[in-house]
């Protein structure tokens, strides 16, 4: 473990991360693993899961993957189990794995891909909560981030189904904090603009331009993964201690 690691602000915490193969999810993990934390990389992909936790190797960190489907509650009790067996607690979780969903006009949205959206974005981190937090208590408390969107915000005209469910992940967040205040354990979520990930060249190829994205944010540019992840490392550390319940932009201003 590098000095770095060792004296960061969540020196000696457990942080789980689903989604972490990719974009925003890896930067967190990565994050996190600077900041002192021994991190459980979660997601679908076992190449990408593989290369995240190589990556926190190479710079001196402690991590470990299991691959995870956050919509079904088997795969996230296991991925909770896992981090207890391995790394003995949780402390922080990252709630982060998402779809955008394919691109349908509004009137010819089928109900199916409806379901899929929310069933990854909603439920997932519905099933997530529900088994963090039990493991959390054991140690006396801890915090967690879920990732919703300025879409969860804000109507996406493009994206009916992928808006609602980042609304619902932003009712949750609120909802949950309130409920798990006294129990010393904080619920927050991130609502990212406009950032530069595998996703973001998706939505981009099939909802508009590179230029028009980067429009939208006053900044005049698009964030970076590592600038939604260094937000979510101080949602998760002590410096946050009286934060709980908020939808924090991390938008360049888009949603000022
Ligand atoms: N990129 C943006 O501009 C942006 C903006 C706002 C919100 N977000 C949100 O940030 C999160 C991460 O997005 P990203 O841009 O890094 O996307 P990404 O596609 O690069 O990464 C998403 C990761 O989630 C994983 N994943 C998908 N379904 C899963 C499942 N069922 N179980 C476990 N893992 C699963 C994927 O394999 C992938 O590794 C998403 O929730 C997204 O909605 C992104």
């Amino acid at each position: 473990m590098s000095s770095t690691t060792a004296s960061g602000s969540l020196a000696g915490r457990v942080a789980l991360v689903t989604g972490a193969a990719s974009g925003i999810g890896r930067a967190a993990a990565l994050a996190y693993a600077a900041a002192g934390a021994s991190v459980m990389v979660a997601d679908v992909d076992v190449a990408g899961g593989d290369e995240t936790v190589a990556l926190i190797g190479e710079d001196g960190g402690q991590a470990a993957f299991l691959r995870t489907d956050v919509s079904q509650e088997r795969d996230v009790a296991a991925l909770v189990a896992e981090t207890l067996a391995r790394f003995g607690r949780l402390d922080c979780a990252f709630n982060n794995a998402g779809i955008e969903g394919r691109k349908t006009a509004y009137l010819d949205f089928p109900l199916d891909e409806f379901d899929r959206i929310f069933a990854i974005n909603t439920r997932g981190v519905w099933i997530c909560m529900q088994h963090e937090i039990p493991a959390m208590l054991r140690s006396g408390g801890g915090a967690i981030v879920n990732n919703a969107s300025i879409a969860g915000l804000r109507g996406a005209a493009d994206l009916p189904a992928y808006s609602a469910s980042k609304h619902a992940v932003v009712g949750m967040t609120r909802s949950v904090a309130k409920n798990q205040a006294r129990n010393n354990i904080r619920v927050n979520a991130v609502c990212p603009g406009i950032i530069d990930t595998p996703m973001m060249d998706r939505i981009v190829a099939e909802v508009f331009t590179r230029e028009a994205a980067t429009v939208m944010q006053p900044i005049g540019r698009m964030g970076a993964p590592a600038e939604v992840a260094a937000a979510v490392v101080w949602l998760s550390s002590d410096a946050a201690s009286l934060v709980t319940g908020i939808a924090m932009p991390v938008d360049g201003g888009a949603t000022g």
